[in-house]
């Protein structure tokens, strides 16, 4: 299928001033982060960094006891590779699989088969897939999802049409099989002909979703309508084949500020979340800027609280807040003209902001059920969650803060999963991430200071490595914290890890285990700070660049039990255009046989035990369209990263989802065309009208952030 816009002639791009840089237009950054980069780095402690202990104080085999076989094997990998590729060609199979009953990657699966694409200049407006593959839109914002929501009309939108319609800008997606019984894990799941798409929403861009004579509060309330989360039943004919989505299904579902939301955990009812509306701190209107996630082997799904902060304005003076970096100005979202709470300084509303920055638990099975705010698991800007289950049955979560030199963090449930699938073993499952161990991250390098050099110069060890420890900030309902309580170290997180020693990372998103082996990928997207003069901190063996734009992938490798707090750690990239960008780093493999890729941010599995990484925001050195990537993770070819789409002008690629039993790929496109205005939109995404064919008169003309799926062309 041969899809164009309707119009190639370049439209203006932002006129808004910016500190964006690269492809990242001002309006995306503007809207989506409140411009996080350019203000000063909320972290303001005096963590050291911690590089010597590792070398000089710990062995490996010591800390690892019988994993460190099989840990210094991934560790040592590059290494290894540069001299003799062949020879660590089989790890990920010798770990075996940390899902109860798999057996491992492969099988009988066939691995996806394409041709990486080339680049797309950041100025095209296309969904470019490789040859042999085609793409549709599963739903797009505005289409209508319950009884009473009309078919998509731009110019006459209203906040009541948005509450019956699938949101704006889609982060995180899962497709789940229709019965919460074959909800295996993230990678097996057999979706079969009926689903459940879950994705978020994340944030609006007012100045290209309706005209600009809308009257101001109605666009506000609108917006509200898009953010959130939406459930939206699909169906198909046969396995393999494309899905739709149907418009009145009984699980379809929308959340949006006005739904109620319970708090659980250790924080639930303490004064840190009571106002004025909710004396008993357990009951919570809306989530904000929900970003990536992550579904449980219990078949519900994990949403992060992200860049909240930029929806409220609070007092002056604040340590608190300001470690959060929430302003004391009015926001840029406006909701505090409508609605109270937004503005912190009103009495009564002074907790509002505690009770937006944590992971969400939505049960898509229930259309009934209230979604979750689970305090146990800590107050930060969530990108997301993403669930293992240790041998032990507990389930072990990873996620990460991302701001520039912010930290990674890890849960352990205090319960372990009941393994069955019934009704009460599912809704037991479902409180396992109310109680349970809280811990941050110290990375240690074991290279001596001197060759960190800032320009991801390898070390003359072979590798980015190290050990790192799981720090205690809550252990068994005691606070680890000196001068914390338990229900400040989860409200208060990010002050909790500064006065333990945290390890500041360039902008943790994603953090996601393997199901097969174990080891965690945390996607550190940039952090073009580090180094700066006045910084808090230049390179490290750990975030080994300065002026970081384009990123890296840090690799943990854990003990076998999972849930120890000992760990190993080595980078699987450094990111970046190879040709363009000395400072790159693949692992050992060759850098002239990479596909460029930059700014990782969402990452996911397949069921051969590759890695997909999404990206989000190329920096100026490559200026091309964001996409997603295929990367291998063991054998001769680790480190081989492949691109297998590229996303539309001024959008990323989010919530990559790769089914390699039904041979499909899902990504949602989110932001598509930022740098346009109504009257004048830059991206046609996804509906363009085929080459020499006219647009309909009254068609809508502009981007619609969608859900999309990919698959091989049909004959
Ligand atoms: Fe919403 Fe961290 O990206
Ligand atoms: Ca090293
Ligand atoms: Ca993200």
């Amino acid at each position: 299928m041969t899809l164009t816009p309707e119009s190639r002639q370049l439209l203006p791009v932002a006129t808004k001033p910016s500190h964006a840089r690269g492809k990242r237009v001002a309006a995306t950054c503007y809207w989506k982060c409140a411009d996080a980069c350019s203000h000063p780095v909320p972290n303001k402690s005096a963590n050291e960094y911690f590089r010597d202990i590792a070398s000089k104080a710990m062995s490996r085999r010591v800390l690892l006891g019988g994993a460190a076989v099989a840990a210094s094997a991934v560790v040592v990998g590059a290494t290894v590779l540069d001299q003799d590729g062949a020879a660590q060609a089989t790890t990920l199979g010798e770990h075996g699989g940390r899902w109860p009953g798999h057996g491992g990657p492969g099988g009988q699966v066939k691995g996806l088969s394409f041709g990486p694409i080339q680049t797309q200049d950041a100025a095209v407006d296309a969904f470019t897939v490789p040859e042999g593959y085609e793409w549709s839109a599963i739903v797009r914002w505005g289409d209508p999802i319950l009884p009473g929501g009309r078919s998509f009309d731009a110019a006459n939108q209203s906040p009541e049409q948005q509450k019956l319609q699938f949101g704006y800008n889609v982060d995180y997606l899962d497709i789940l099989p229709s019965d919460p019984r074959d909800q295996k894990n993230m990678v097996e799941t057999r979706r079969g002909t009926r689903g459940l798409l879950v994705t978020n929403h994340e944030y609006t861009n007012r100045e290209i979703m309706f005209p600009a004579e809308m009257d101001a509060a109605k666009g506000r309330a609108i917006e509200r309508a898009a953010h959130g989360m939406s459930v939206v039943e699909v169906a198909r004919r046969r396995e393999g084949q494309p899905w739709s989505y149907l418009r009145v299904a009984p699980r379809n579902r929308r959340i949006h500020m006005e739904t109620e939301f319970v708090v659980d955990g250790p924080v639930a009812g303490n004064d840190l979340l009571k106002t004025v509306e909710d004396p008993t701190g357990t009951r919570v209107r809306g989530t904000l800027n929900n970003c990536a996630g992550g579904t449980t082997p219990w078949g519900t799904v994990l949403s992060g609280e992200e860049n909240w902060n930029g929806y409220f304005k609070v007092a002056a003076g604040n340590p608190r807040s300001q470690r959060y970096g929430i302003g004391t100005a009015a926001t840029r979202y406006g909701w505090e003209l409508d609605d109270p709470r937004f503005d912190a300084t009103t009495p009564g509303y002074e907790n509002e902001p505690h009770r937006f920055g944590w992971v969400v638990e939505l049960d898509p099975y229930d259309p009934q059920a209230a979604p979750v705010k689970h305090t146990a698991m800590g107050r930060f800007k969530h990108e997301g969650a993403n669930i293992i289950v240790a041998p032990d049955g507990r389930v072990v979560a990873y996620m990460g803060d991302d701001e520039a030199f912010d930290y990674v963090y890890k849960f352990v449930s205090r319960n372990k999963m009941k393994p069955g699938d019934d009704r009460r073993s599912r809704a037991f499952n479902k409180t396992l991430l109310s109680e349970g161990d809280l811990y941050v991250a110290r990375f240690a390098g074991d290279s001596p200071a001197a060759e960190i050099d800032g320009r991801a110069t390898v070390p003359s060890d072979g590798a980015f490595d190290g050990t790192g420890q799981w720090l205690p900030l809550v252990v068994d309902g005691v606070s680890h914290v000196p001068g914390m309580s338990v229900a400040e170290v989860l409200t208060f997180t990010r002050l909790a890890g500064d006065a333990v020693g945290a390890t500041k990372m360039d902008r943790p998103e994603d953090v996601e285990p393997s199901p097969f082996t174990g080891n965690v990928y945390v996607a550190c997207t940039n952090n073009s700070s580090r180094g700066n003069t006045g910084a808090k901190e230049a390179a490290t063996e750990m975030n080994p660049r300065n002026q970081n734009r384009d990123g890296h992938i840090v690799e943990i490798v854990e003990g076998d039990e999972q849930t120890g707090t000992e760990f190993t750690w080595n980078l699987l990239l450094v990111a970046g255009d190879p040709s363009v960008n000395g400072s790159t780093y693949f692992s050992g493999y060759p850098k002239d046989k990479v596909s460029p890729i930059s700014c990782p941010d969402n990452v996911a599995f397949d069921l051969k035990g590759n890695l997909w990484i999404s990206t989000d925001g190329q920096p100026s050195s490559i200026a091309k369209c964001d996409g997603l990537f295929r990367v291998t993770l063991t054998g001769a070819e680790r480190g081989k990263v492949e691109q297998f789409l590229a996303t539309p002008r001024s959008s990323e690629a989010c919530g990559p989802l790769v089914d390699l039993r039904d041979q499909m790929v899902y990504v949602n496109v989110q932001h598509p065309g930022d740098d346009g205005s109504f009257a004048a939109q830059t991206s046609f995404f996804p509906d363009y009208v085929a080459e020499g064919a006219t647009p309909a008169a009254g068609d809508w003309r502009g981007p619609r952030p969608s859900t999309i799926q990919v698959y091989k062309k049909r004959r």
